[in-house]
């Protein structure tokens, strides 16, 4: 079950959306709907608050705005999945350009890794001017999904492309239940190894990275189990269990493993741990303390030695440098199906950012590059190889 926020602006297609509310709550989800002032020309808000049960959001301006609330914050916070339909040429044009003039513009500014669904609807000219589709290619660049429109007659008695696509259809993409009866197990953060009872070694690792793809998985209607190292993150949406070392990590999964069809590790697992837990507070007596480390076990050269020919392991690689052959090697050694590599040396992407620019290498050779974007999209990026993988090795 997922939150859809629905943006209807200003378009005769407009009509078309309240099958689109009534297929999406049969379906068993929540929808709220956000209008543009002439959208309400065409339809009013009561049909949308009838249907959902919800109260119809407009302008900031426009309605009584509890002093608690900002709509176009909490909207936004509060969606899973946004969806602009029917979206004219204007809207367009005004998202692609950061500009924020009325509940849905600013609404779509506050917008950071949420996926975003745009379906155009317009006269065909309006649809073929260089601008809209300079815009359109811009807003794809940026991660936004942006569906062509249906051809046909037009409300205003032309042939041509820019019909707003079928309900159903809609339906059809943004349900997106590709994932349903595929069981991924998902490690992510950071593995904290004990000195003494109150000190530890660990790594910047946010989890972020590991939470977007179990959160992509779950909204396209995979199984997702999650095994965690300490996150300040809200870990409730899935099954999890969160542990501290590296050696508990390796006993979560190496248990489970068997169970699964894809095991995603975004962990950044420890290296070395303390060879000698010390069980009191070390004091700082001397000038220097020696800390003796020893190897942990690498969990995804462990998985690989009971690896079946048809599951499907992926490993993220955090480099600084030679980050090809590095990410390659690992590949080889751990025998990956894929592995994401990600330079960590930048500090715009990688730990604790938003947002990430990786590299995905296959075993044969192949690579798929993908352009700084929000992790949630390079999540699904990386469940979607995985899939195809999967998909071909059971075929
Ligand atoms: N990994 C693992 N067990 C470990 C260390 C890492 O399973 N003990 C996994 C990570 O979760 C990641 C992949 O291996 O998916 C690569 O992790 P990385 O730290 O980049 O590589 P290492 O193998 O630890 O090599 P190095 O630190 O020498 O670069």
């Amino acid at each position: 079950m997922s939150n859809f926020l629905i943006f209807v602006t200003g378009g005769i297609a407009a009509y078309k959306i309240p099958n689109l509310c009534r297929l999406l709550i049969k379906a068993g989800h929540n929808v709220k709907v956000g209008m543009t002032e002439n959208a309400t020309k065409f339809i009013t808000p009561l049909t949308f608050e009838s249907l959902t049960k919800n109260r119809v959001y407009i302008d900031d301006f426009l309605t009584d705005v509890e002093p608690d609330s900002i709509d176009h914050i909490d909207l936004i916070e509060w969606a899973d999945k946004i969806i602009v339909a029917p979206c004219t040429a204007n809207t367009i044009s005004k998202i692609a350009n950061g500009i924020g003039d009325n509940l849905v513009t600013s609404s779509m500014l506050v917008v950071k890794s949420k996926p975003v669904y745009i379906f155009p609807s317009m006269n065909t000219n309006m649809y073929e001017n260089p601008f809209v589709q300079e815009n359109i290619a811009k807003l794809r660049k940026l991660g936004y999904f942006v569906f062509e429109p249906d051809e046909g007659e037009l409300a205003c008695k032309t042939e041509g492309k820019g019909r707003l696509i079928e309900p159903e259809e809609i339906f059809n993409i943004v349900v997106e239940e590709k994932l349903k009866g595929v069981k991924f197990l998902v490690t992510l953060g950071p593995t904290k190894e004990g000195i003494d009872p109150v000190r530890f070694i660990s790594n910047y690792s946010s989890g972020k990275m590991g939470y977007n793809i179990a959160k992509y998985i779950k909204d396209n209607g995979g199984e997702v189990f999650v095994v965690a190292g300490d996150v300040c993150l809200d870990l409730s949406p899935f099954s999890y269990v969160k542990i501290r070392s590296a050696e508990e990590m390796y006993n979560e999964v190496i248990s489970r493993f068997s169970e699964y069809d894809i095991l995603i590790m975004t962990a950044a697992v420890a290296d070395y741990r303390v060879k000698n837990i010390s069980d009191k507070k070390i004091k700082k007596n001397d000038e220097t303390l020696l800390l003796e480390l020893v190897k942990n076990k690498d969990i995804l050269y462990e998985v690989s030695k009971v690896k079946n020919e048809k599951q499907v392991v992926v490993g993220f690689a955090a480099e600084t440098d030679d980050l090809i052959n590095n990410a390659m090697e690992k590949l080889n050694r751990k025998k990956l199906d894929m592995i994401v590599v990600n330079d960590v040396s930048r500090s715009d992407i990688g730990f604790g950012a938003d947002e990430n620019e990786v590299t995905i290498f296959l075993k044969n050779g192949e690579n798929i590059r993908l352009s700084k974007q929000s992790k949630y999209l390079i999540a699904k990026h990386v469940v979607d190889v995985a899939y195809n993988i999967l998909r071909e090795k059971n075929e």
